[in-house]
């Protein structure tokens, strides 16, 4: 029998046809003369049918033994069945088994609670469960979302490069590799020097790819490896970077309100804080934000840069993300433009997610004036040879621009409002754990 393959997404399509599904068993209940094995294809779960009396007898033990997680292919007819999740169940004509997960090493993931360094251990296998699943739909969705953003606003995808001859973010969280003989390469922080080249080509630009930092922060929004989608843009400030971080961070959050209910849904995820994301977000500069912490008990001090707490103390009263500007330029990296009027702050905006989620978003305007920008490379004893190309930006045609960075992580962990980073990204790279 050859019947139509489908996916389970596709059901509705084909109610009432005999099809074809290709999975593997995701749960199996008996019920006497009836066994309902639950399939997962990727795309969703099915409910099967299998009566005993319309199916030769071997054919129906061997459903009935079916071990979870064994790779099967079943045909059979769509049937319309409001109680059913996805509101269609299939009765089943065939089934092929393709692979069965033996007894004697039964899938080890199974339906009771496990803890979560043996999920974690267990990752190549645990992105097949329901939650799991929801999370990578929902990144796939931010992704997506992102790069529509930015390719429909004008931006021009130019990816920058992973091995960099020098930091950007600062020199303590690099990863080092050798390069040849006796050179030395470092895994990039940001695409943002770069992404300042491409901007005085094209305008304005985004660069989308994995960073590293490697700094060893044991916490539950920093990765070792991250995605983050950097926009720049020639001819802007620090305005344009915050409308600019408002408008996208609106599109996105609506994207996934948009097509991802259900994996929302299954997160079991208050969609009302996401409904909440409209412009116009709340601002506020540093230097309330610290006056702000002081009156919540925080022991912050002008000058200092905010931790995970002061993040989550600020951003508690909003229901939507807060933009800070105005850091003290000394916490800051050293490409950053001070405030003309008051040189000790910069003109960078750091975006925080509510819910205690902390800083999403960093950017803000970059030094265009090349005596100033020698000037911070010398104060911050950054090697001046590595940045001799970054440096001629400023000689031929310098303007003021800007631009931000989103780690992809730390949105998806948000939208989806997750205790932990580690379940944003597929194989998650942290201080501890570098498998699978
Ligand atoms: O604030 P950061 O360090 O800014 C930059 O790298 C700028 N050069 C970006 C730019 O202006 N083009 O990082 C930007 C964002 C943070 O707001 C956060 O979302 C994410 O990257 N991020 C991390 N995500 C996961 N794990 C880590 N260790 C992260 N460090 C930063
Ligand atoms: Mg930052």
């Amino acid at each position: 029998m050859n019947a139509p393959r489908i996916t389970i997404a596709d059901a509705a399509l084909h109610a009432g046809e005999t099809v074809r599904l290709c999975g593997w068993l995701y749960n199996l209940r008996k019920s006497g003369k009836i066994v309902f094995p639950i399939l997962r294809d990727g795309t969703g779960l099915m409910q099967c049918v299998a009566v005993k009396s319309a199916l030769p007898e071997a054919l129906f033990e061997t459903i009935k033994d079916l071990t979870q997680e064994s790779a099967i292919v079943v045909t059979g007819k769509i049937r319309a069945e409001q109680r059913a999740t996805g509101g269609y169940e299939m009765d089943v004509e065939d089934l092929e088994v393709v692979q069965r997960v033996p007894e004697s090493d039964p899938y080890p993931i199974t339906p009771k609670e496990h803890g979560v360094e043996f999920l974690m251990d267990h990752r190549h296998l645990w992105l097949r469960s329901q939650r799991q699943h929801a999370i990578m739909r929902v990144r796939h969705e931010v992704i997506r979302a992102v790069r529509d953003y930015f390719d429909s606003h004008g931006f021009t995808l130019v990816d920058t490069p992973i091995f960099t001859p020098a930091a950007c973010e600062g020199t303590t969280t690099l990863f080092e590799v050798n390069y040849f003989e006796d050179s030395k390469a470092y895994l990039t922080q940001s695409g943002q020097l770069y992404n300042e080249a491409t901007a005085m080509a094209f305008g304005k630009v985004y660069t989308f790819g994995p960073t590293f930092r490697a700094e060893k922060s044991k916490t539950r929004r920093h990765l070792t490896e991250f995605w983050m989608v950097e926009p720049e843009m020639a001819y802007a400030t620090l305005e344009d970077v915050k409308q600019l971080a408002e408008d996208m961070l609106v599109f996105v959050a609506g994207r996934v309100l948009e097509n991802r209910r259900p994996e929302l849904k299954v997160l079991e995820r208050d969609v009302s804080k996401l409904e909440a994301i409209r412009a116009p977000f709340p601002r506020m500069s540093y230097d309330e934000a610290v006056k702000t912490l002081q009156a919540k008990g925080s022991e912050i001090q002008w000058g200092g840069d905010f931790g995970g707490t002061d993040e989550t103390l600020l951003s508690q009263d909003f229901d939507r993300p807060l933009m800070v500007d105005g850091y003290p330029s000394a916490v800051k990296a050293f490409y950053m433009a001070p405030d003309p009027a008051r040189p000790e702050v910069a003109l960078g905006v750091d975006v925080l997610a509510p819910e205690g989620y902390g800083e999403i978003i960093g950017g803000g305007q970059r030094i265009h004036d090349v005596d100033l920008l020698l000037r911070r490379i010398a104060e911050q004893n950054l090697p001046a040879e590595a940045f001799d190309w970054y440096i001629d930006l400023r000689k031929y045609g310098s303007v003021p621009h800007g631009g931000f960075g989103m780690g992809i992580e730390r949105c998806v962990a948000w939208l989806c409002g997750l205790e932990h980073i580690r379940e944003t990204i597929a194989f998650p790279r942290m201080l501890y754990r570098l498998k699978p």
